[in-house]
């Protein structure tokens, strides 16, 4: 390989020999659109922190999942805002939730669009921590065991509700497990677990927060989410969920974390996803409404980058934007 025999430029020379020998492409076929759904009529909410990002009533969400499946997307990732939140996060099972009632909803509208939910108690506990929270001499404590059971009644509501996919993001030790458990004993062998795998303790989050309604009242998740500076044990992680029973692993937040994207993809060849979290959407738009920044050819490249980096599936707040410049032949 040496100059001038070889000129690694002759094959960027015209768009059309770009485009043939291009490595990466994207499609709508491999994106998941969130979605934040609370009870009411007709709202239609805007979250301040994540511009073009709503809170949805059940109706509206239905059309909204409708537009979705219109332009190519195959999924959304439902989120969840109750009307009252309690100690255990009680609502989160309840079968008239709004996230039960919103799978009820998209799935009678677009039966063909599939239907993920997440499991988490966060937005459904007073104190926002993702799992149960127990007093003990030093302070509270988050109880990695009894959360499971917590996690797991919320999973069977949601897949009995018609989830298509559930989703744990809270990261407690064995909640895959119980989760599958729970599944299988209420006849729901079939309803696969999309797990937030490798989940680190992101600042990136923070949107989310507002967006969900789920800041912690005290302290930080970083005794159950991962810290950011481990690779390796983001393997680990990754391992025990398929032990478990995880049929598609995720990690996240997507952009800070290329590296073990492509460790987890290589390892283990297991479908990955991958989450382009709130804070990576929001600095893209703060920037973009700013002119700092082409906001198109930006999303087309932080996508870009993450499937490059072997992820199979990008949830994404861009979604329908992607899908829509994809179709415009972007
Ligand atoms: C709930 C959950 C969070 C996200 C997905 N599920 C927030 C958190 O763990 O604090 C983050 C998504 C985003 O930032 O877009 N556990
Ligand atoms: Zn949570």
């Amino acid at each position: 390989m040496t100059f001038p025999r070889t000129r690694l430029r002759r094959l960027r020379s015209t768009p059309a020999l770009r485009r043939m020998v291009r490595e990466t492409r994207l499609s709508a076929d491999r994106l998941i659109r969130p979605l934040f759904v609370r009870s009411g009529r007709g709202v239609r909410r805007p979250i301040g922190s994540m511009p073009g990002q709503f809170q949805f009533s059940v109706d509206v969400l239905a059309e909204e999942c409708a537009a979705t499946a219109e332009l190519g997307i195959p999924a959304v990732l439902l989120f969840g805002i109750p009307e009252c939140k309690d100690a255990t996060g009680s609502a989160a099972w309840a079968d008239d939730g709004p996230v039960q009632e919103a799978v009820r909803a998209a799935k009678s509208r677009v039966p063909d669009l599939v239907v993920i939910t997440d499991v988490c108690l966060c937005e459904y506990t007073d104190h926002g921590h993702c799992g149960l929270v127990v007093e003990r001499p030093g302070g509270p404590v988050v109880d990695n065991d009894a959360t499971l059971e917590l996690l797991a009644r919320m999973a069977v509501s949601h897949a009995r509700a018609g989830a298509d996919i559930v989703a744990p993001s809270d990261m407690m030790d064995g909640r895959v497990g119980a989760v599958r458990e729970a599944l299988d004993a209420a006849g729901l062998s079939a309803t696969p677990i999309m797990a937030y795998a490798a989940k680190l303790a992101s600042s990136y989050y923070g949107p989310f927060r507002e967006a969900a309604e789920s800041p912690p009242r005290f302290g930080d998740r970083k005794t159950y989410q991962m810290d950011p500076a481990n690779g390796d044990e983001a393997l680990r992680e990754v391992a025990a969920d398929i032990d478990e029973g995880a049929d598609i692993v995720m990690v996240k937040p997507a952009i800070h974390c290329l590296d073990i994207i492509r460790r987890v993809k290589d390892r283990f060849g297991m479908p990955t996803a991958a989450y382009h979290v709130s804070g990576e959407y929001a600095m893209l738009k703060a920037a973009a409404v700013n002119g700092w920044i082409d906001e198109r050819s930006c999303a087309l490249e932080a996508a870009t980058a993450v499937f490059r980096a072997g992820a199979d599936l990008l949830i994404t707040y861009y979604a329908m934007e992607l899908a829509r410049w994809l179709r415009a032949g972007d």
